[in-house]
């Protein structure tokens, strides 16, 4: 294998989804970058994530080539599902959120699609390249120490982009340097399948019910994928195949004749839900983007989207070509993209909260949480604000 590059503009630390499309964007913009994974490709590709895609980062995965396989494969959908009280009620974007319509399409087939990109048109993608450390971020030439194929190499860039998810270098970094984390843990957790079997639903399924959450999603229109709520400690192996679908069917339950067809479980996993908030985004040369900054539960399906949007956003300032414009760029990029952090949270935390059961609620916290949905159902003025939230519309117009 040849030596690994020593020099680049960008050195960008993981291919996630973040990573993926800002060393895309770069690469169309001209700008020399390197991309470090510290995992195989087989692992990166193969990683079960969500996959629902706001209207935004549909339009950014097709302007960077993305779009191909994901405008043949992926679920369009004009609104998502809420049901509630055994009554399902649907949230309609087309009439609501001047007709966006988000795309189901795995996380999975994303990283496939972008990687397939950088290795077939560069910039070069490192797998097995584990970053461990970072120096001279307050220099000219911040560097990159990573170990590949069991040697030692350096990296020298003009910036460093920390794209290294949840428990990366990027955010202990920030930390270390001062930085602040804001974090909330909820009380539960999503216990997750996915199966052999057709969806049930033809949208996106969310169901509140006294027995706890429900979503019904989908991968495929023969693999179906699906959640409900859990104590925050349950393990996956704590439940058989047949008790999961007797929990999933009695919270899905609708009063009218609707049926949730099983099929052979292939793959079960517990996905701990928390908010992670972190600022600054930046250290002298190095910013952070996607997970390495922020981590929203899934209930508003927004990490995917915030990562890409974070990608977006940098590349736009590191493009800038006067020095001091591009600094001050870089700066309003990480107050900017906390701010949308923060308001992102805060939507996920109210769908969060409105959808589940945690076991301090009382019948009055109940009865509050249905009232805000059955506000959503009657209230065309409300069933707005919450769609144009759940789109990424509100925040497109804020920005
Ligand atoms: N060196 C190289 N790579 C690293 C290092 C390191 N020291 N530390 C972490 N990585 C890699 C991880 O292996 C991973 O592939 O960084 C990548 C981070 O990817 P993600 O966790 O997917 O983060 P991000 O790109 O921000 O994507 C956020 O993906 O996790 C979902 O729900 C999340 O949808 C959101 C989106
Ligand atoms: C998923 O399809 O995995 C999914 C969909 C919507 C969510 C979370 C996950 O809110």
């Amino acid at each position: 294998m040849s030596a690994p590059p020593q020099a680049t503009t960008v050195g960008v630390i993981g291919a996630g989804p973040a990573g993926l499309a800002l060393a895309r964007l770069l690469r169309l913009a001209g700008v020399d970058c390197v991309l470090l994974e510290r995992r195989d490709r087989a692992y990166v590709e193969q990683r079960q994530r969500a996959g629902t895609l706001e209207p935004a980062t549909i339009d950014l995965l097709r302007r960077i080539g993305a779009g191909e396989r994901l405008d043949r494969e992926a679920l369009f959908l004009d609104g998502i599902e809420l049901r509630f009280a055994g009554r399902g009620h649907f949230v309609d974007f087309a009439a609501l959120a001047d007709g966006a319509r988000l795309a189901v399409y795995p996380q999975t087939k994303i990283v496939q699609d972008l990687v397939a990109l950088q290795t077939q048109d560069g910039p070069p993608l490192l797998f097995e390249a584990d970053v461990h450390t970072v120096s001279d971020l307050d220099g000219s030439r911040p560097t990159l120490g990573f170990r590949m194929a069991g040697r030692d190499h350096t990296l020298r860039c003009q910036y460093i982009v920390a794209c290294d998810g949840a428990y990366g270098i990027g955010r202990r970094t920030v930390l270390a340097a001062g930085g602040h984390l804001q974090e909330h843990t909820y009380p539960y957790a999503w216990y997750g399948i996915l199966a052999d079997v057709a969806p049930s639903t033809d949208t996106l399924l969310y169901a509140r019910s006294d027995h706890g959450f429900a979503l019904h999603s989908m991968r495929s229109p023969t693999v179906s994928r699906l959640y409900f709520q859990v104590p925050a400690d349950h393990v996956p192996e704590q439940w058989a195949d047949e008790a999961i679908w007797d929990e999933l069917a009695r919270r899905l339950a609708a009063g009218t004749g609707w049926k949730l067809e099983r099929g052979p479980i292939t793959a079960k996993s517990v996905i701990g839900m928390s908010s992670e908030l972190l600022a600054p985004m930046r250290v002298g040369r190095m910013l952070l983007a996607g997970d390495a900054a922020h981590v929203m539960p899934p209930t508003g399906a927004k990490g995917l989207n915030l990562a890409v949007a974070d990608a977006n956003a940098l590349c736009q300032a590191l493009l800038v070509s006067e020095p001091a414009d591009r600094e001050r760029a870089l700066d309003q990029y990480a107050q900017q993209r906390v701010l949308q952090a923060r308001r992102v949270e805060r939507f996920s935390r109210f769908m969060t909260r409105t959808m589940h059961i945690a076991p301090e609620d009382d019948a009055e916290t109940a009865a509050r949480r249905l009232g805000v949905l059955e506000r959503i159902a009657g209230s065309p003025e409300t069933a707005q604000l919450f769609a144009r939230e759940y789109v990424g519309r509100s925040r497109a117009e804020a920005a």
